[in-house]
């Protein structure tokens, strides 16, 4: 739950706001936003980072996890970078006055014209993924005065302990130079006049409790760059281990602790930098849901009982797809009725057409009844940003609360939105795009 959630007279509060006033007046479901969990969570960062790492560093938020103009204001705001993965979360940084040295442009997959809007802006660098990309970023970038910063992805050959579909380190994922391209990646960065090389990246996977991954990936961006410096001659000015601190969702869960993830990246850091004589490089990591997902609350009206077993819900799948994708667990309340004593467990059914469609598979919620209102925590990462129009259902807002305080900071779709791609065949704008 957010820092700042309270019960009053048995109905949730969160950022001074209550809850059951805000669903009324904006509708349901309705996504929240607390803005002093969110911004907490980026100075608890960057402290952090302070404290215990005597180089430079940089925190860049993770915007897959969540992403916005206003969020992006925030983030920018309290002095964090910001890392992008489409051309259309790099416009996003730009309307939010990002510094575009401090956005970062990551992705398996770009495009030309995602890379050439990050030349165009001059990102602070171009996270290469492969061979192929370095090769048209090489053609593209010759025409620079300034040549574009590039840190190169290594596929560290770690697989980290979390879902499969989440885990990103092995040697044969899909993200990432494997080592034995490095060198060739290494080589024709050096040789290109439009690229400047900065370093190392990897990023093992997302949702990670076991820090030993995270210091063993530290020590392979290290251990390559001592080895580059051998064989070619050049330092890193940056190394990068990534994001990926996970949350507790429920109770179960063990918590985790951005300062002693912080102060064990940095420990791991000067360690394998004075074991290889290393200076001490500019370190960037990039949080996405640990900065975002416990400052988000999830609204959901309920619109049916089934039984004892199903309560059925406005939302679901379409705004929440983790419960569906990964066995997502999450822990909720009724919201205007929190005080009460919880009855027997029951499951809580999203309103979209498959059977997989269950935000949560056993919650013990007082006996609830339609026109009551579920409260789900920890919703604020990799939710509205993976949402659809399955159903051809309007997306729901979201809502930045604080200081008693609700601003909508992306409204409700319409059914216009919806339809705005949708073309009659025969009508007037048929066939015209
Ligand atoms: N850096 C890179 C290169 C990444 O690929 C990611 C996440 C992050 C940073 C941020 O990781 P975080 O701190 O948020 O764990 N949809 C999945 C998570 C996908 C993560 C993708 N990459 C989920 O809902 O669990």
């Amino acid at each position: 739950w957010p820092e700042t959630a309270t019960v009053v007279d048995g109905r949730l509060w969160v950022g001074g706001c209550d809850v059951v006033a805000l669903a009324d007046q904006f509708g349901t479901p309705l996504y929240l936003l607390d803005e002093v969990t969110l911004r907490g969570a980026m100075r608890a960062y960057r402290q952090a980072f302070a404290a215990t790492y005597p180089g430079p560093f940089r925190v860049h938020y993770a915007g897959k996890a969540l992403l916005n103009t206003a969020l992006a204001q925030i983030v920018a705001q309290e002095g964090l970078g910001l890392d992008v993965v489409s051309a259309t979360e790099l416009l996003v940084a730009r309307r939010a006055g990002m510094p575009m040295a401090h956005v970062h442009l990551h992705g398996n997959a770009k495009s030309d014209a995602e890379l050439e809007r990050a030349l165009t802006w001059q990102v602070g660098a171009i996270v290469v993924d492969n061979l192929d990309e370095l090769a048209r970023l090489r053609a593209m970038s010759a025409r620079l005065a300034e040549p574009q910063g590039v840190l190169l992805r290594i596929a560290p050959a770690i697989e980290a302990d979390t879902h499969s579909h989440i885990a990103t380190g092995g040697e044969a994922a899909k993200f990432g130079l494997p080592l034995a391209a490095l060198d060739e990646a290494v080589a024709q960065t050096l040789a290109a006049p439009g690229l400047r090389w900065l370093g190392l990246h990897a990023h093992i996977g997302s949702q990670l409790f076991a820090l030993d991954q995270v210091v063993a990936t530290v020590e392979v961006l290290v251990s390559q760059a001592a080895r580059l410096r051998e064989r070619f001659g050049v330092t890193p000015v940056e190394l990068s281990p990534g994001g990926g601190l996970g949350v507790p969702y429920t109770a179960d869960q063990p918590s985790t602790d951005r300062f002693r993830y912080a102060q064990v990246v940095s420990e791991a850091l000067q360690a394998a930098c004075a074991r290889y004589n290393l200076p001490l490089p500019r370190l960037t990591v990039e949080p996405g849901r640990s900065i975002v997902a416990r400052a988000g609350v999830a609204l959901y009206r309920v619109v049916g009982r089934k039984g004892r077993r199903w309560l059925n819900v406005d939302g679901g799948m379409a705004d929440n797809i983790r419960p569906a994708l990964y066995g997502a667990r999450y822990s909720a309340v009724l919201a205007n009725r929190a005080g009460e004593p919880a009855g027997e467990p029951v499951a809580v059914g999203g309103r979209y057409c498959e059977s997989g469609d269950v935000l949560l598979r056993e919650i013990a919620l007082p006996p609830a009844q339609p026109g009551d209102l579920i409260a789900v925590a920890t919703a604020g990462a990799y939710t509205l940003s993976m949402s659809s129009n399955y159903n051809l259902v309007p997306r729901p807002a979201l809502v930045l609360v604080g200081n008693g305080r609700a601003h909508v900071i992306q409204r409700r779709e319409t059914e216009d939105d919806v339809l705005a791609r949708d073309v009659v065949l025969g009508g007037a704008d048929a066939g015209t795009t």
